[in-house]
């Protein structure tokens, strides 16, 4: 796995000064290792019965839409407001200052369906623990997270549900 980590870039001060920016778009753009990431993820599922992949914008559904069709599954959107045309359900989070909010269409996973989570990034965890919520609001029956990073120290895993949490590589 260093080897995928290492082609991670870091960015300093970005988006604001002090935080060291993880930019995954250096592995995204390398074939092999792009491959490599979404095969690595995929095998861990690959002979579970996984009904829809959901995708967290923007690049869960880079990461979600590779799983998506390596799976056999759909693939479902969680937007940013105001971006899904139908009827939606909204979910609000806490971020360090102020709110976010996230929508997924209230159609888009049936009851009982088995739901596999997928975002590029684990940090504090606010985003995936208000996807959860969404997921179980329209009663899907989520079988993991799954990440391709995960940033531990900032222990987002402590916000999801039990033993349902994987990311590839750790930082
Ligand atoms: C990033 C990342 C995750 C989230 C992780 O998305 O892709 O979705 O933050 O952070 P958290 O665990 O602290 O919630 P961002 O909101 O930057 O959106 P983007 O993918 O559209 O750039």
């Amino acid at each position: 796995m260093e080897d995928l980590k290492s082609i991670i870039r870091d960015v300093p001060d970005f988006p604001k000064k002090g935080i060291l920016f993880k930019d995954i778009t250096t592995l995204l753009a390398d074939a092999k290792s792009f491959q490599r990431m979404v095969d690595l993820l995929a095998n861990r599922y690959i002979g579970e019965k996984i009904d829809k992949v959901v995708g967290v914008e923007a690049r869960g559904f880079i990461i979600g839409a590779a799983l998506a069709y390596k799976l056999g599954a759909g693939i479902v959107l969680v937007r940013k407001p105001g971006k899904l045309p139908s009827e939606t359900f909204r979910k609000s989070y806490a971020l360090e200052y102020g709110t976010d909010t996230l929508e997924i269409h209230t159609d888009a996973i049936q009851k009982g369906e088995r739901v596999l989570i997928a975002d590029d990034l684990l940090a504090t965890g606010g985003t995936m623990a208000a996807v959860v919520d969404m997921v179980n609001e329209l009663g899907g029956e989520i079988f993991e997270c799954c990440f391709m990073a995960e940033l531990e120290f900032l222990e987002g895993k402590k916000r999801l549900p039990e033993g349902k949490t994987f990311s590839l590589l750790k930082f």
